[in-house]
């Protein structure tokens, strides 16, 4: 990756205001690109986030022999194939920079009886992957990862997968769901047991395509999911809502811009993602749930956020998977917070597009905020936030995170390697410039 996008902010913003509907979850995303290329039948998708990750995700299928008209200002029609209708591949499939995409779709090239490959960009191609080839080899699937366990990921056809009960050992919705979709395929029950709730877009999802999927609670942590192999997915419409993880960058900035009072519209509140939302609340946030309506098995709400000083937490490690992708910005929000915030079990941000806590940590530090870092955290102590330089390390939530450190920096920040933005949150620049924030390309 050679390209190097950089963003600066100006000192202070104005106050964040008005009303702005952020683009469509990316969870969501990927998965109704997925369920509707393999489903029966044709399907119609609005609310699509059009970032490259989505983008990636579509290109794959259609390699694979799915036709698709758009995406045309969120709006997507794909016609499924049917669960055996995928054809090989010509070339290795290019994940780009997502996890998601490259984790999921595993579990559906594991069953299929042609090989494959799936590469991704530099930060993928050093992301962990045998936490899925393990259990699908389990499963009977023929595939391997590099030596080290990173991509590429080569897959070799097989007939039949077996059923296994899989005991997730981190807390996971990407591995659960690589799981269930390769049960899909499997000769009789698959069933995933998590530590924790993880997000549960492929479970709900899964039924809207008309697939039973079962959830048994084991207490108030631990529950089991379950699929039985064999089925169909049928067509099905789709309205996503807008994405709680983008929706969190003006979250927190109008948590600490003084003045601020913004609404997000349409914003998806499944409680398995609210994390950021409970968290922002315990360190003092003024933030509502307006007109709360359910959108294709979904929960959504309009967000209103009003600023309000903020007091430092320790955060209740029971967040973490909730509020797994925004840290980098709760990171922002304890370093204006009163007091000290400390986040502890979350070691797993270090596997995210970047090491999360170390590309945080040296941007916080060279801003002058001071903290403490763990292997498993970090302890940030809330006070002035200076401008200077800051490298992204080409992950587009720590460009974002950084970028809402500028509404209230003392000078401005310069933010290196801001080109992944557009993987998830294409039109940032736009809406941060709009609600009154300033960032320049
Ligand atoms: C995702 C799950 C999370 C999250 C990622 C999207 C998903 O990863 O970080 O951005 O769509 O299932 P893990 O489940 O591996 O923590």
């Amino acid at each position: 990756m050679n390209s190097n996008l950089v963003y600066s902010t100006q000192a202070i913003s104005a106050p964040l205001k008005g009303s702005i509907r952020v683009p469509g979850d990316k969870s969501m995303s990927h998965r109704a690109v997925m369920f509707s290329s393999l489903a029966d039948g044709t399907s119609n998708i609005k609310g699509l986030l059009e970032g490259e990750d989505v983008m990636a995700t579509l290109a794959a299928f259609q390699a694979m022999g799915v036709t698709a008209q758009g995406p045309n200002n969120g709006e997507l029609t794909i016609d499924g194939v049917g669960m055996r209708g995928l054809q090989a591949p010509e070339d290795a499939l290019d994940m780009g920079n997502s996890g998601t995409a490259m984790r999921l779709i595993s579990g559906i090239l594991a069953a299929q009886n042609f090989p494959s490959k799936l590469v991704g960009d530099e930060s993928l191609s050093g992301r962990p992957m045998r936490r899925v080839t393990v259990p699908l080899s389990s499963m009977g699937a023929r595939c391997a990862t590099d030596e080290n366990g990173c991509p590429p990921i080569h897959i070799r056809g097989v007939d039949q997968l077996e059923p296994i009960d899989y005991k997730l050992p981190i807390a996971s919705a990407q591995i659960k769901s690589a799981v269930l979709l390769a049960g899909l395929y499997a000769n009789g029950e698959t069933s995933v047991t998590e530590p924790a709730p993880t997000r549960d877009h492929t479970e709900r999802m899964l039924q809207a395509y008309g697939y039973e999927c079962r959830t048994e609670k084991l207490n108030d942590q631990a529950s089991t999911v379950s699929v039985t192999g064999g089925g169909q997915l049928m067509a099905a419409d789709i309205d996503i809502p807008a994405d709680i993880s983008s929706a969190a960058f003006f979250m927190v900035a109008a948590s600490i811009v003084p003045g601020s009072d913004l609404t997000l519209e349409h914003v998806g509140i499944n409680p398995t993602r609210t994390g950021v939302i409970d968290v922002l609340r315990e360190m003092g946030a003024d933030i509502a749930f307006l007109n709360e309506r359910d959108i294709g098995g979904e929960p959504v709400a309009d967000i209103r956020v009003r600023y309000v000083g903020l007091k430092g937490i320790d955060i209740d490690p029971k967040y973490v998977p909730l509020a797994i992708d925004e840290f980098p910005v709760l990171c922002i929000a304890a370093a204006c917070a009163d007091g000290v915030t400390t986040i502890s079990e979350a070691e797993e941000l270090r596997h995210k597009e970047s090491d999360r806590i170390s590309a945080m940590v040296e941007g916080l530090r060279a801003l002058g905020v001071d903290l403490v870092e763990h292997k498993d955290g970090v302890e940030i102590t809330g006070g002035k936030i200076h401008g200077g330089d800051v490298n992204s390390f080409h992950d587009h939530r720590i460009a974002m995170a950084f970028s809402v450190a500028g509404a209230v920096a003392s000078e401005s920040i310069c933010i290196d390697r801001c080109e992944n933005v557009a993987t998830s949150f294409p039109n940032f620049i736009d809406l941060a410039n709009h609600v009154g924030m300033s960032v320049n390309v």
